[in-house]
């Protein structure tokens, strides 16, 4: 495997030893069985190919100072790809092949785990595709569930510092009633021109407005949105947002820690009103909002003053991250360890 730079690795692909695959035939899941293989052969008229039968999840593992290795709220990633599967009638994975398919992954690619002091972690992806041919837009008979995962480092380049995102009123990323609360590929496909034209510009991720009113602020990019005013936890309520783990993580958290915690519609207009704002996710963590440009609007709301993150953020970042790396004690019972 060469030797791994723990402490500098992106957010990309590196090669592991061996994912996990089971397949959905004659009505039932063959048993996960591990491969080393990082390919996949399909027929050309697999539904996947064609009409975007694919959902996929993503979680990590995490290794702890006692050489543990914990897995983060395993169950929210499973259940979460069922809503996807019901949400474009894809085969329901059972919870047990997918945790058990998530653990074998992990178990056989340990030695990839990131070392505690490096602050990276293991990244898990599982993908689930229709593969059996249809030329007619139908659901597939046939699927395939795969598990891989990679040593990540941050998703920004910049971690926990502060960076700005952007408005873009002539992009959206799901419809109002459409597929923005499931995890599948065509919300990404959708995401990809906005994203580009942001990064191109500077920013690290585009702020999505509700796509019926654009009055309303719905998610950033790969992460939802939350913002902190008066000792309250604030995030969007919407029909186009994916239901995130982390931040249902993080709302428990607030509360824990005393605060209020308030989901609901966020006007555009109570952004200048707010003392923190951050976007959050499996792969952002915490990403403190520096800035917020609504171009077309000439408008900009400002989070940060010393370009450090504030102290909420501070402390919720802290507190989820001890819990992952089992530095705190879990009292959710959020955490697996293998
Ligand atoms: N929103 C979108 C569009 C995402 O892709 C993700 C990443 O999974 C999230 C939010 C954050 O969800 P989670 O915290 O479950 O990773
Ligand atoms: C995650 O946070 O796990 C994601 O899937 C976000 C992105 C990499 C698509």
């Amino acid at each position: 495997m060469g030797t791994i730079d723990w402490a500098n690795l992106s957010f990309g692909y590196l090669k592991t030893d061996f994912n996990v695959r089971s397949y959905f035939k004659d009505g039932k899941w063959s048993t996960p069985t591990e491969s080393s293989s990082e390919t996949i052969e399909l027929h050309m008229a697999a539904t996947c190919l064609h009409y975007g039968q694919e959902a996929f999840e993503g979680l990590k593992a995490f290794r702890g100072k006692d050489g543990k290795i914990r897995i983060f709220r395993m169950r929210e990633n499973s259940l979460r790809m069922q809503s996807s599967c019901r949400g474009i009638m894809m085969q329901e994975l059972p919870n047990e092949v997918f945790e058990e398919s998530v653990l074998k992954a992990v178990k056989l690619n340990e030695k990839f785990v990131p070392p505690y002091e490096s602050g990276a972690a293991l990244y898990i992806r599982p993908l689930l595709i229709g593969i059996s041919p249809q030329v007619g837009v139908k659901p597939s008979s046939e699927y395939l569930f795969v598990v891989f995962v990679t040593p990540v480092g941050p998703y920004f380049k910049e971690g926990f510092k502060p960076t700005p995102l952007v408005i873009f009123r002539s992009f959206d990323r799901a419809a109002p009633l459409g597929t923005g609360t499931y995890k599948i590929g065509g919300n990404y496909a959708a995401s990809l021109t906005a994203g580009h034209k942001a990064h191109e510009m500077g920013y690290s991720a585009v702020l999505y407005l509700d796509p019926k009113e654009k009055k309303y602020i719905d998610e950033g990019g790969p992460a939802n949105f939350f913002a902190i005013k008066n000792n309250t936890y604030i995030t969007p309520e919407s029909t186009s947002i994916l239901p995130s783990i982390t931040n249902n993580s993080l709302m428990q958290l607030a509360e824990d820690l005393g605060m209020k915690v308030e989901r609901r519609p966020i006007p555009e207009d109570e952004l200048g009103s707010f003392e923190e704002a951050g976007i959050c996710g499996t792969a952002a963590v915490i990403s403190p909002v520096e800035r917020i440009d609504d171009l077309e609007e000439n408008k900009s709301y400002s989070f940060v003053k010393n370009g450090q993150a504030g102290p909420v953020s501070t402390l919720l970042y802290n507190k989820l991250r001890a819990i992952q790396y089992g530095d705190e004690p879990d009292t959710h019972n959020w955490v697996t360890i293998l």
